[in-house]
């Protein structure tokens, strides 16, 4: 591959890159059933599909079974501390895919990464946050008339494509991948319990059971980490600003409370509200000394990282993904992951068998706008419910789960409404 065709950080790296994406793979056995039927088909010859999405060993299963389906792939990491600089290696030596992405890229390489995969003028756009479709209603606005249309895989980037879309900025077409059942329910809320924890775990080793443990949201990521959390053995506790979701939260069993109350009482915080300044500095000088504090939503905005920076006596790194920092009263507050997804910057992120279906749904999503190109107006859509279905039902066959079918009298019932109390 030429010199300009990828940043990665170490193409020696490829060995080991490609040994876990074969393990990552062996997990993936519903993007698998996909990637053997685009190959027969070759779907989407012929096409360029530039991705921005985290740069882990999922995610270059999904880049493999789009290349298998007869597109030419360009990747770069949605994240400047999610890649996997292994994966990254592996992709462009092993699989000849043009990677853009290196683990602690500065923000400028991080939109020159971006930048390299939109030179390659794609057809379709796949994002993790929303970042190249910002960038074509932006900076490269020439290259939308090219475009079939786009993906978004997360939450945080599909309220912005609304807003975009609300606001008549949006001019192209995107699969809300995130809002098919088959992801939302199983990635945000499994897939992010378990990394979330798994990450806390990992950059400082501490115990949760019989820690205080203050959940900020209670959405589906939420959800999931305070589920594990509380399996663990912590004392969870949710914040929300939406009474629903607290009413929920609390009958789940959880103690609710306000943010500024459970400040003082959290030995670990975990904000994934996919909002900004949720964990303020006045929220952070509430703090007990020794507080843990992380973010799980998309952006580094959720805990108010430039505000601690200012004010901070000294900070110092004490592990990988945990910096100390001292304020100005001799408190110690502990910050993970740099205040970014501490899933991805600490640990690797959602399981293999989770993003089985999110990327499945991308690799479907894929093929819509492809079968669809020229129909869809520029609007955010859901993929059908058969698909949805679909991936649904692969999904148990491979655990091996079979289920029951609605007798012929049971689906007329349904749909009839003759018949009432006996
Ligand atoms: N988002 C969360 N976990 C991920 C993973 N393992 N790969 C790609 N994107 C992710």
């Amino acid at each position: 591959m030429r010199k300009k065709d990828f940043d990665v950080k170490d193409l020696s790296l490829a060995t080991e890159g490609k040994l876990k994406i074969g393990w990552a793979g062996r997990q993936m056995p519903v993007l698998r059933s996909i990637k053997d039927r685009f190959a027969k088909e070759k779907t989407l010859k012929g096409l360029t599909i530039g991705a921005c999405l985290h740069i882990t060993s999922e995610t270059a299963n999904l880049l493999i079974t789009l290349k298998a389906g007869g597109a030419k792939v360009v990747a770069s990491a949605s994240n400047p501390l999610s890649t996997q600089d292994n994966v990254a290696a592996s992709l462009v030596r092993d699989y000849k895919i043009p990677t853009y992405a290196i683990k602690g890229e500065d923000s400028k390489t991080y939109y020159s990464h971006l930048n390299n995969v939109l030179d390659y003028n794609p057809q379709i756009t796949m994002d993790d946050g929303a970042d190249l479709v910002n960038l074509l209603h932006t900076k490269r606005k020439n290259l939308i008339k090219n475009i079939i249309g786009s993906s978004e895989e997360t939450t945080t980037g599909v309220i912005r494509l609304k807003a975009m879309e609300k606001d008549g900025a949006l001019k192209l077409p995107v699969i809300a991948v995130n809002d098919s059942d088959t992801k939302h329910l199983f990635d945000n809320r499994y897939g992010t319990g378990q990394s979330t924890v798994d990450g806390i775990i990992r950059a400082t080793n501490v115990l949760l059971a019989g820690k205080n443990f203050v959940v900020a949201g209670y959405g589906w990521c939420s959800r999931g980490i305070a589920m594990r959390a509380n399996g663990m053995g912590a004392n969870v506790v949710i914040t929300e600003i939406n009474p629903v979701r607290a009413l929920e939260a609390a009958m789940d069993g959880y103690r609710v409370m306000r943010i500024n109350d459970a400040a003082k009482i959290g030995d670990i915080f975990v904000s994934a509200t996919g909002d900004k300044h949720v964990i303020s500095l006045e929220i952070i000088k509430l703090m007990k000394d020794g507080a843990v504090v992380a973010n799980s939503g998309h952006f580094d905005v959720e805990i108010d990282m430039a505000g601690l920076e200012k004010i901070k006596k000294s900070k110092r790194r004490i592990r990988p993904s945990l910096d100390e920092y001292v304020l100005k009263n001799g408190k110690k507050i502990y910050i993970l992951g740099e205040g970014r997804l501490v899933n991805l910057a600490a640990a690797e992120g959602h399981p293999a068998e989770v993003m089985d279906m999110s990327f499945a749904n991308q690799a479907l999503a894929a093929e819509y706008l492809v079968k669809n190109k020229g129909k869809l107006s520029p609007k955010v859509y859901v993929l059908p419910k058969e698909i949805d279905d679909k991936i649904a039902m692969l999904k148990l066959t491979s655990m091996g789960i079979s289920i029951d079918k609605l007798t012929k009298e049971q689906s007329k019932y349904l749909s009839s409404w003759q018949e009432g109390t006996k």
